[in-house]
């Protein structure tokens, strides 16, 4: 049995509040920690968007009550909200920029909308971009006019992860992540059913060429972490006349990367390194007590859609034989799955960020910061 520290997913959509027919804060968290991950940062494209201080309140209650792994939510930087988000800032997981084509209303089409938000948001806390293509190359230059870490969010194509190796190498403050989903699929390697339900292939960043998923590979070295970008919609609507675009990740992450372990493609100090040492570093994450996972990696299974937690109903990896089972999961102490069971009850996840109103928190708050 192989023991590893309870993951990080920097990069989850939780669906609450909005869409809780596609997910919310209880199944994302049991899809997690099946997952063997103990912490995941919730991005703020829900509906509403997570966007002031009315909003994140309006999430982190829902949180609290339902959450069974630890958390910490993202805000979303809209066309008018900089002083608002910057004000809030210790209170959340970081800011999520919107530079390109998403899912959602918070998008930043001008360079402009980008100003005010490097201008205001503490330096200290995460600025995470979605940005694809040229986008990703204008984001790199506002990193360094800035002097600003920037994380560029799941990065797909060669010419991305190139100009991100030359970013480094110049010194530039910019980190990113990289989704299981462009690592294992591509234009040529679609999901499974997406030939007669074309809407099951859809994502955004798009699956790319093979190509550029082998750059992916070959670049390993400059991905900082792995993130799933899980984004759970229904099967229903993944077959509708227009699909919205995302993949549910969370439950399939760690089998996959342990498959690629297994097949000598990644190695398991490189995976350690990406789903937790450079998350917890990169968004000022505590460490969690008491928190590890207890994986099988030489188990060979199937991935099954029913046996998933996740409310969609659906993955793009149905089917796939992967090695690597996740046995038991332990949070604080605290035994939080064990073959097949969530053995935590909602509620029992932790906001990683300080609380927003610090007067209304009852217990003793266990803020690890
Ligand atoms: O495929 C995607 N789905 N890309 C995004 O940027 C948003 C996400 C979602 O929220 O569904
Ligand atoms: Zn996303």
């Amino acid at each position: 049995m192989l023991k590893l520290p309870g993951l990080i997913d920097p990069h989850v959509h939780v669906r609450e509040p909005g869409a809780t027919h596609k997910e919310d804060w209880d199944t994302a968290t049991q899809a997690a920690l099946a997952g063997g991950v103990t912490l995941i940062l919730a991005m703020p494209n829900t509906q509403p968007p997570i966007f002031d201080e009315n909003t994140l309140s309006l999430t982190l209650q829902a949180a609290e009550r339902k959450a069974r792994c630890d958390y910490a939510q993202f805000l979303g930087a809209g066309p008018a909200n900089a002083l608002e988000v910057a004000r809030l800032a210790p209170y959340a997981a970081g800011l999520k920029m919107y530079l390109d084509q998403t899912y959602g209303e918070l998008r930043l089409d001008s360079m402009r909308l980008w100003e005010a938000h490097f201008q205001h948001f503490p330096v200290s806390a995460p600025l995470v971009v979605h940005a694809e293509g040229r986008t990703l190359a204008a984001a790199i230059l506002f990193a360094d006019l800035y002097r600003r870490p920037v994380h560029l969010a799941h990065v797909s194509r060669a010419e991305e992860i190139e100009l991100i190796r030359a970013a480094k190498a110049r010194g530039l403050p910019v980190t990113c992540e990289v989704t299981p989903h462009h690592l294992f699929l591509s234009q040529e390697d679609l999901p499974a059913g997406a030939a007669e339900h074309p809407g099951r292939a859809e994502v955004r960043p798009r699956l790319a060429t093979r190509a550029d998923q082998q750059a992916l590979w070959a670049n390993l070295d400059v991905i900082d972490c792995f993130a799933t970008d899980h984004a759970p919609h229904t099967l229903a609507e993944k077959d509708s006349p227009q699909p919205p675009p995302g993949f549910p990740g969370l439950e399939t992450m760690l089998p996959l990367l342990l498959t690629a372990v297994h097949e000598g493609r990644l190695t398991l100090e490189a995976l350690i390194e990406k789903l937790y040492h450079n998350p917890r570093r990169i968004f000022n994450l505590p460490e969690q007590p008491e928190t590890w996972i207890e994986v099988d990696e030489d188990a060979a299974w199937e991935i099954r859609s029913q046996e998933l937690f996740t409310r969609c109903g659906w993955t793009p990896f149905e089917g796939w034989k992967v090695r690597g089972r996740v046995r038991r999961v332990v949070l604080r102490g605290r035994e939080a799955f064990r073959e097949g069971r969530v053995l935590v009850p909602p509620g029992f996840g932790r906001n990683l960020r300080p609380p927003l109103y610090a007067d209304l928190v009852s217990e003793p708050h266990e803020c690890y910061l």
